[in-house]
C-alpha cells in the first residue's frame, strides 16, 4: 500500500492543536449581520469588516441582481483576453474619479492587488521599506519581487528615514506601509512617510484596505484624512470590507496603471470579477457619496464602544479606528476569552501568534454602522462578565 506522502501535514495539525493554535471554521448560518448566527448560536457580530452594513444594503443586492440577469454570471475570461466588460471600466474610472487620481486598475481582491503591484513594479536590484506590521500580501508580493527587503519597526518614521538615508540616491526604493493597521486599528504616519519619501525619492505607496470607506471625506481613505493627495505614488484600496462585496484596486497615474495592466500577474493570470461584483461595487460608491451618514453612524458607534470596553478596564492597545483589539496577553487566555464570550452571545475572534506577536494574543472586535445600542451594551455587559470570570479586569 502506498503510503501517504501528505502525513507530516497531520504532524503539524497535531502540533498546531498541542499548543492551542488551531482553529475551527465558524460557519455563518445567516447574512453578514451586526447580528447573526453562526453555528447555530444568535450573536452580536464583532468579526466582520463589513464597516457600513453593505453586504446586505438593498441597492448592492438590486444592482448585483440586475446586472446578472443583463450580463450573466460570470466574465468567462482574464481581463487581458476577452473578460474586460464595460461594468469593470465604469467602476475603474469611477473609483478613479472617487480617489482624485488620473486612473484605477481593479484586481480581484486586496490581497491580489498588494501582492499583484509590488511584485511587478520591483525587481531584484531594488529595495522595499516596509513597516514591520504591513499585511501579509504585502510581504508576499515584496517575497515575488526579489528585491531587498528593509522592515523598519512599527511606525518608526526615523527608523524608515535612516534605511532610506544609507541607500544610493539612484538606487529604486520603495516605501510602503498600511493605512489603517488591521490588528491593532491604529493608523500609518502616512504624511510623515510621504515626506520622507519625497526626500529620498523613494515611490511612496499605502494599503488602504480598511480605510475604504471608513476614512477622509465619504470614505476616501487616509490619503484624503491626512490631505496627501498627489503625495503617494501608489494606493491600495480594497472592495471586499467597508464596500460590502469583493476586490481589490490600485490607484494611481494612467502609466501606473498601465503598466499594471501589463504586468500585474492576478491581472493577467485570473479571471476578472462576475459582473454581479462590478455592479455591487458600483452601487457601494452610490451609497458612499448618498448616505454619508452611515460612516457617521460607524463612528458614533467606534466611540461608545471604545469608550465601555476601556471603562471596564481593559487593554485595548492603541487603536484608531473601528477595529479595536481587547489584549489578553498568552494564546489559551486570547482563545477562552472569544470561546466564553461566544457561548455568552458575542462573536469576538481570538487572534494569536503568529499573526500577532506571542505575548499579545487578544479578540478583535469591529464595530460596525448597523450595530444598534442595544447591541453594543449586551456586547460591553458580556465582555464585563466574562472578563471577570477570567480575572482579565
Ligand atoms: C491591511 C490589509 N490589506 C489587504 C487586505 C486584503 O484585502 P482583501 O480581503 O480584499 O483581499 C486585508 C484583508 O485582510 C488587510 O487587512
Amino acid at each position: 500500500m502506498r503510503t501517504d506522502p501528505l502525513a507530516f501535514l497531520g504532524d503539524e495539525l497535531n502540533s498546531l492543536k498541542q499548543q492551542n493554535l488551531y482553529r475551527r471554521l465558524r460557519i455563518l448560518d445567516a447574512e453578514q449581520q451586526a447580528h447573526t448566527s453562526f453555528d447555530g448560536r444568535s450573536v452580536v457580530n464583532l468579526s466582520s469588516n463589513n464597516y457600513l452594513g453593505l453586504t446586505t444594503h438593498p441597492r448592492l443586492r438590486e444592482k448585483a441582481i440586475e446586472a446578472i440577469e443583463k450580463f450573466g454570471a460570470g466574465s468567462g475570461s482574464v481581463r487581458t483576453i476577452a473578460g474586460t466588460m464595460a461594468i469593470h471600466m465604469e467602476l475603474e474610472e469611477r473609483l478613479a474619479a472617487f480617489k482624485k487620481t488620473e486612473a484605477v486598475v481593479v484586481f480581484q481582491s486586496g490581497f491580489a492587488a498588494n501582492a499583484g503591484t509590488v511584485s511587478s513594479i520591483l525587481g531584484r536590484d531594488d529595495v522595499i521599506v516596509s513597516d514591520e506590521l504591513n499585511h501579509a500580501s504585502i510581504i508576499d508580493g515584496a517575497r515575488l519581487s526579489r528585491a531587498a527587503i528593509k522592515v523598519f519597526p512599527h511606525k518608526d518614521v526615523d527608523a524608515a528615514r535612516a534605511i532610506l538615508r544609507d541607500l544610493p540616491p539612484a538606487q529604486k526604493k520603495l516605501l510602503i506601509t498600511d493605512g489603517v493597521f488591521s490588528m491593532d486599528g491604529d493608523l500609518g504616519p502616512v504624511a510623515e512617510l510621504a515626506a520622507a519619501a519625497e526626500e529620498y525619492g523613494a515611490i511612496m505607496m499605502v494599503d488602504d484596505a480598511h480605510a475604504s470607506g471608513v476614512f477622509g471625506r465619504n470614505g476616501r481613505g487616509t490619503i484624503d484624512h491626512f490631505d496627501v493627495h498627489g503625495r503617494v505614488d501608489v494606493q491600495v484600496g480594497t472592495l471586499s470590507k467597508a464596500m460590502g462585496a469583493l476586490g481589490g484596486y490600485v490607484a494611481g497615474s494612467r502609466n501606473l496603471i498601465e503598466f499594471l495592466y501589463h504586468r500585474a500577474r492576478p491581472f493577467l493570470f485570473s479571471t476578472s470579477h462576475p459582473p454581479a461584483v462590478a455592479a455591487a461595487c458600483l452601487a457601494a460608491l452610490d451609497v458612499l457619496e448618498q448616505e454619508p451618514e452611515l460612516i457617521d453612524r460607524l463612528w458614533e458607534n467606534t466611540r461608545f464602544f471604545k469608550a465601555g470596553l476601556a471603562a471596564l478596564g481593559f487593554n485595548t492597545g492603541i487603536s484608531e479606528s473601528p477595529i479595536t483589539p481587547v489584549i489578553a496577553g498568552e494564546s489559551a487566555l486570547a482563545m477562552k476569552l472569544s470561546d466564553r464570550l461566544f457561548e455568552e452571545g458575542v462573536f469576538a475572534q481570538g487572534i494569536v501568534f503568529p499573526t500577532v506577536a506571542r505575548d499579545k494574543a487578544r479578540v478583535r472586535t469591529i464595530v460596525t454602522a448597523t450595530h444598534t445600542r442595544e447591541d453594543l451594551q449586551f456586547a460591553l455587559d458580556t465582555f464585563a462578565k466574562v472578563g471577570r470570570e477570567l480575572s482579565i479586569i
